[in-house]
This record gives structure tokens, C-alpha cells and sequence, in this order.
């Protein structure tokens, strides 16, 4: 058992005034590069990491603040996993940034070069992450260790949600070790990575100490192919608080959730009924389609170490029922939709490609860029139905730059945890999912995929513009 840990908060380099508004900005900056983790016992593993960390540091921003992020690549010119070229593309996942600060995947930094990233940070407060986005090689970078926590705050959250200390990141991935430590990858069937070691904030299986309150988790599973199904040990239900998008209106006890890659859940965990002493276990009880081995079947565990409970802060040490309940996500309605437009996520049964409607990523790179899955206007409202027909795999979804609501998966009503506002939605097999979203603030192309990232690097992703095509 290793001891529980949290990235460090990245400090900013400087804070000034954007010129154009007077809004304050905050300047960070992030160095890619080779750099040796210990993660396992007597055993360092060679990472890519932003500072060279695993993850990478937690940028925390309040609403409002605008942020420009430097991303200086320092990495080495080769992989050291499969020795391709090294570039990389910097994806704040959560965030409506403008095309050129996206991460295109095709807008790639090479080694010795830097970028200045732009985030607007006007949506309200959420768990975000920034991860590699590389054409192609999305999934060796990210698994290499590219990717980190970025949290948005605001006022409502502020009040309704515990804070500091009792706001705990957990960022959840899977991996595979050689015997000397270093990362194995074996995507060889291109149909995804299942590691044997369940990580937590880049330990395997860690024990945190807590106290007799509340606290509040910031769950995000960044595997590239796994898919997790939390539950407590107690059998007792944690209650959701947000989803992708941010606070959820109404609350929601649930006892497990599904949980797929690159989706973020936020949940109350009360530990004031357990007795000092007492482990809770975080387990991970299994869903369809994934690769599972002996000890992938818990995630992490919580020792209750104090006999106190403190009740002097109320967000502590309440668990709130409404929250945001004006959310303008959720209260959209189908009738606003004037489109709706169907996408089938299939593989190709001769070329093995993972297509969208049958278009891959090299279709969208032959057209020179042109080639698009939708054109919406901006602020068009659309209903998009996500069919998953093909045996054998499921499909986590992203939509770049518009958050949406679940309207139904299958005919029915969307599961309890996922009644919120959403970047990503899990397109089981056999699923048909309907979602409703408006296009906006910006115009330009943004990119929609499969978050399995080795998916997403054979090539399941296609692009949407939003407005007419730059002349
Ligand atoms: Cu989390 Cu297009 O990415
Ligand atoms: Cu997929």
C-alpha cells in the first residue's frame, strides 16, 4: 500500500490586466519533458510529464480570470516507448476555447518550440483537465504521463462545496510495467490499452488518511481505454455533485456509477458515520468490454484517522440537495433543436479503422480540412443521436468546445449520475444516445472523438464547424 498523494497547484508566473476589458489574467507556464517517476517500490519509470511530473501540476482558477498557459516542449525529438517523432498539441479538456487554442490535433509544437495557450474561463466552476493531443499519438503521450488537473471555481460552488483540503483531486489511470519499471504499451489489436495497475494521482492503489467529514472528490479517469465502476466497500451510495459541465441541479445518491475515460464526476464522500480506524475501500466492480486482471477491481482506500467531527463549516459537513438548478444546460429543452443529426461509431471491417459515419481522421487530413461532420450556425440549438451498434467495444464521446445534456440513452431516461452538464458520454455497446446542445461562443473547427485514445489514434474522429468556412 502506498501513501495517498495529490499533484502540486501550479503557481502562476505573474497576474496582470487584459488590456481589452480589464479582466484580471493569470500567466502560468508548463515545461513538457523526459523525466523519471517513482511509482513503483525500488524502481524509477521513465515519463513524459508537464515539469516532468506525473500528473502534471493542478492549474485553479477562478471563473472570470483569464489564463494564457505556456507550454514550452522540451521533450526528447523520439518516443521512448515506440520511437516516433515527438510533437505535441495542448487540449484544455472542459474548457469553450477558441479553435487556435484547442489543440487542434494537427496544431502540433515540435521539441525546442513553446506555445501560448488562451482560456477564456467565463463557464462555470468545474473539474477541466489539460492533456496531449498529438495527431496520431494521443494515447503513448497521454499514457506517458501528459495530462493534469485544472479546476474553475465560482461563487455558487464556493459556498455549496467543500474547499482545500477537503477538495481532493483523483486522477485515475491504468498502466503496465517491464520488470525494470519502465511503462509497457501494447496496443498491438488497436483496440485499446488495459493496464494491471490501477493508479491514483500516479501511485498504485494508495491509502489516504481521512477525517469524520465530508469530503469532496474530484474523480477523473484519465485511462486511455479503461472504464471504471467506483462503489464503496461499505456498499453505502456517494453522492454526485457535478458531472463534466459543472454542478448538477439536483443532487444524487448513487450506490455505483460507470464511469469512462476523460469523464469527470464530482461526489460527496461522508465519512462522519465511520469509526476511527475503519478502511473504506474505493472498489472498481467491473463493466462490459473492458480488460480486467486480478487487482484492477479496486481503485484506492480511505483510512478514517480522527475522532473529532468539526462542524464549524457548514459545506463540510452538509450534503446539499438543489444545486445548480438554473443551469442553462439542463434547462434547455428539445423543442429549441431546429436539427438533428445521427453519427454511427463503428470499426471498419476490412481496414480495422475505427470510423464515424465512416469517415476517419485521414479522411478530415486528405480533404485539407474541409471535410466536416456538421455545420451548425452559431448559437443553433441541435440534437445529436450516438449509435453504438458493433459488438464488442464501447465508446466514450467528446465533443470539443459545447457542453450537453443526456436526453436519453435508449429510449430512457439517462442514469442518475449522468444528469448533469456533459462533455463526454459513455456509448456502451448496443447504446443509442440523444444529446442536446447550442454551438457557440465561438465560430471554427472543433474536433469530436472517441476518448478510448487509441481509438481516437485509428481514427475515430471527425470535426464539426461552427459558421461558415474562413475564406
Ligand atoms: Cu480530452 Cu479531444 O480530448
Ligand atoms: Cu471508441
Amino acid at each position: 500500500r502506498t501513501s495517498f498523494v495529490q499533484a502540486p497547484m501550479l503557481r502562476p508566473d505573474s497576474i496582470g490586466i487584459d488590456p481589452v476589458n480589464g479582466a484580471p489574467v493569470k500567466y502560468f507556464s508548463v515545461t513538457e519533458k523526459a523525466a523519471s517517476a517513482s511509482i513503483l517500490p525500488r524502481l524509477t519509470t521513465p515519463i513524459l510529464g508537464y515539469n516532468g511530473i506525473y500528473p502534471g501540476p493542478t492549474i485553479s482558477v477562478d471563473q472570470g480570470t483569464k489564463v494564457v498557459l505556456r507550454v514550452r516542449n522540451q521533450l526528447p525529438t523520439t518516443h521512448p516507448i515506440d520511437g516516433h517523432l515527438l510533437f505535441s498539441s495542448t487540449h484544455l479538456h472542459g474548457s469553450a476555447s477558441l479553435p487556435q487554442f484547442d489543440g487542434y490535433a494537427s496544431d502540433v509544437t515540435n521539441p525546442g518550440f513553446r506555445k501560448d495557450y488562451h482560456y477564456p474561463n467565463f463557464q462555470p466552476a468545474r473539474t477541466l483537465w489539460y492533456h496531449d493531443h498529438a495527431v496520431h499519438y494521443t494515447a503513448l503521450n497521454v499514457y506517458s504521463g501528459l495530462a493534469a488537473q485544472y479546476h474553475m471555481h465560482d461563487p455558487l460552488e464556493r459556498l455549496l462545496l467543500p474547499q482545500g483540503e477537503f477538495d481532493v483531486a483523483l486522477t485515475i489511470t491504468d498502466a503496465m510495467f517491464a520488470r525494470n519499471g519502465a511503462l509497457g504499451y501494447d496496443d498491438s489489436d488497436q483496440s485499446g490499452l488495459w493496464g494491471d495497475v490501477i493508479l491514483v494521482n500516479g501511485r498504485p492503489w494508495p491509502v489516504m488518511k481521512v477525517k469524520k467529514r465530508i469530503y469532496r472528490f474530484r474523480v477523473m479517469n484519465a485511462c486511455i481505454s479503461r472504464s471504471l465502476r467506483p462503489a464503496l466497500s461499505t456498499g453505502e451510495a456517494v453522492t454526485i455533485v457535478a458531472t463534466d459541465g459543472g454542478l448538477v441541479p439536483v443532487s444524487q445518491r448513487v450506490a455505483s456509477w460507470r464511469h469512462s475515460p476523460a469523464e469527470r464526476y464530482e461526489i460527496l464522500i461522508d465519512f462522519r458515520r465511520y469509526t476511527t480506524g475503519q478502511r473504506i475501500v474505493l472498489r472498481n466492480l467491473s463493466n462490459k468490454n473492458n480488460v480486467d486482471y486480478d487487482f484492477t477491481n479496486r481503485i484506492m482506500a480511505f483510512d478514517v484517522v480522527e475522532d473529532t467531527v468539526d462542524t464549524s463549516d457548514p459545506t463540510w459537513n452538509t450534503i446539499p440537495g438543489q444545486l445548480a438548478s438554473d443551469n442553462e444546460i439542463m434547462s434547455r429543452q428539445p423543442a429549441a433543436a431546429t436539427k438533428e443529426r445521427k453519427f454511427r461509431f463503428k470499426r471498419d471491417d476490412l481496414t480495422g479503422m475505427w470510423t464515424i459515419d465512416g469517415v476517419t481522421w485521414k479522411d478530415v487530413i486528405a480533404s485539407g480540412f474541409t471535410k466536416v461532420a456538421a455545420n451548425p450556425d452559431l448559437n443553433d440549438v441541435e440534437i445529436w443521436e450516438f449509435e453504438n451498434s458493433s459488438g464488442g467495444w464501447f465508446h466514450p464521446v467528446h465533443i470539443h468546445l459545447i457542453d450537453f445534456k443526456i436526453l436519453s440513452r435508449n429510449g430512457r431516461a439517462p442514469f442518475a449520475y449522468e444528469k448533469g452538464p456533459k462533455d463526454v458520454v459513455y456509448v456502451g455497446e448496443g447504446e443509442t444516445v440523444r444529446l442536446l446542445m447550442k454551438f457557440g461562443p465561438h465560430r471554427g473547427r472543433y474536433m469530436i472523438h472517441c476518448h478510448n485514445l487509441v481509438h481516437e489514434d485509428h481514427d475515430m474522429m471527425v470535426q464539426f464547424r461552427v459558421g461558415p468556412a474562413d475564406e
